[in-house]
């Protein structure tokens, strides 16, 4: 999907330090800036490499921060472990499936005057990619279609475009263990809460929730979704 390799990654989002590194441990390796990362070289990259962050200016050993990538998702973004700064697209790895919205004329708990939007996410069952926890293995996908509400306000309506983002960065559900349920290898939500209730608040994901358009605004911008 991305042609940039790890080093390039970190060419486009850091800086490497000519100036002596400050006297503190590597975030990552927890070995001194001053001497040698903890991880070996690779791609003819220093241990001794320093390399800072270009927006927060975080610092770590280039070989670290070069583990670090080509251990997660690989997508040409870089996340700082340090403050969780996001450069470039986070992308993650939820499984195939669609999602489809459309308004209905019912207004939901806490939101009178106005109709409201049903978003319909459906997944199948499937076989688990290189990025997912156990590839090859078979996961399921329970509960769907998962529909979910909003009000179909200004704010409403922007939440449901951040969330289309989120959902073309596959980032609304994951692969793994179920809370609720226990199963794994299972498809899971994945940190951006979703109302699954339409006229009452039985579960907690419901309606009243008058911070609930706020609270998901600050999710999806943890994960870099933002306008
Ligand atoms: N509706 C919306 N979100 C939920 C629900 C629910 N009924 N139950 C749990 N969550 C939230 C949790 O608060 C947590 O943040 O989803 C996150 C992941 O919890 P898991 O239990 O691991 O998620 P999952 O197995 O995907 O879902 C549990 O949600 O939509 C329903 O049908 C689904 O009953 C299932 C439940
Ligand atoms: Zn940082």
């Amino acid at each position: 999907k991305n042609s940039l390799s790890g080093p390039d990654v970190l060419k486009k989002y850091s800086v490497k330090m000519k100036e002596q590194p400050p006297d503190e441990d590597c975030p990552i390796c927890c070995e001194n800036l001053r001497g040698p990362s903890g991880y070996d070289a690779t791609d003819n990259m220093a241990p001794s490499m320093v390399t800072k962050l270009q927006h927060c200016n975080h610092v770590f050993h280039g070989v670290c921060l070069l583990a670090m990538y080509n251990s997660g998702s690989k997508d040409g973004s870089l996340q700082c472990p340090t403050c969780k700064t996001i450069y470039g697209e986070k992308c993650g790895n939820q499984p195939p499936g669609t999602m489809d919205y459309h308004v209905i004329p019912y207004p939901l708990p806490g939101y009178v005057d106005c109709h409201t939007i049903r978003i319909i996410y459906t997944i199948p069952h499937g076989i688990q990619g290189p990025e997912h926890p156990t590839p090859g293995k078979k996961y399921t996908a329970r509960g769907f279609p998962r529909l979910c509400y909003l009000p179909d306000t200004e704010k409403g309506r922007k939440v449901l475009q951040l969330l289309i983002k989120a959902w073309e960065r596959r980032l609304i559900f994951t692969i793994g263990r179920s809370t609720t349920t226990g199963e794994d290898n299972t498809v899971t939500w994945n940190e951006i809460h979703h109302k699954t209730e339409f006229g009452s608040n039985v579960t907690g994901h419901g309606y009243p929730d008058p911070e609930y358009l706020d609270n998901v605004i600050a999710e999806l911008a943890a994960h870099g979704v933002t306008e």
